[in-house]
């Protein structure tokens, strides 16, 4: 698929999947792509966790306790590392953040659907709990989360501002 079919193609879905499997091979092929995303000083903080192990995705689904996560075939556990990398700047938000949009671009490519589950990692201590459970090292954290499988239902990406409200050529505001 065209780059740009894939950013078309990418939304954020929280209905349930089917029962197709997510191979092994599309999860490496997705998180490769995430692995190949620029990051701060090329220091490549951020690490990956793929969980297909049926047991586990019903641990973290319960964790998470909310959509999609129950139907999930398979998670990504993108993990943060804080490390200072210049001076004494981190930049693991952005370096994830990084890697997160090149893997939601490949899974959209391989025709499956996730969303980029952030803010209910960092209540109830989930990110911790699930990190735990995955045999995270201390100092490093479970960041994002991406549950995955083919879309029982239909969605689509939500709507955009119109361009020339949030993109301008020289001057911000500029209309001309
Ligand atoms: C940094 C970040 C954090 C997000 N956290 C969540 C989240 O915790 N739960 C969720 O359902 N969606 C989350 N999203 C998805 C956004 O809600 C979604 O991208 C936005 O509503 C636009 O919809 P679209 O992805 O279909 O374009 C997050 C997205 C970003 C970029």
């Amino acid at each position: 698929m065209d780059l740009f079919e894939a950013i078309d193609r990418r939304y954020s879905y929280r209905g349930a999947f089917t029962d197709a499997p997510v191979p092994r091979q599309d999860l490496q092929k997705i998180v490769q792509a995430g692995i190949q995303a620029p990051s701060a000083c090329n220091a490549q903080v951020t690490s990956f966790v793929m969980v297909d192990d049926p047991t586990l995705l019903r641990q973290i689904a319960e964790i998470m306790n909310r959509t999609p996560c129950p139907t999930a075939k398979a998670m990504i556990a993108c993990v943060a590392d804080p490390q200072p990398v210049y001076h004494a700047l981190s930049f693991s938000a952005e370096d994830c953040a990084a890697a997160v949009e090149n893997i939601l671009l490949a899974i959209a490519a391989l025709g499956y659907a996730t969303v980029w589950i952030d803010g209910a990692l960092r209540t109830k201590e989930r990110a911790e709990r699930i990190g735990e459970l995955l045999g995270v090292p201390a100092g490093k954290k479970v960041r994002v989360l991406l549950p995955l499988g083919v879309a029982a239902e239909p969605g689509q990406q939500r709507e955009k501002l119109p361009f020339a409200q949030r993109a301008y050529f020289n001057h911000y505001g500029s209309t001309g």
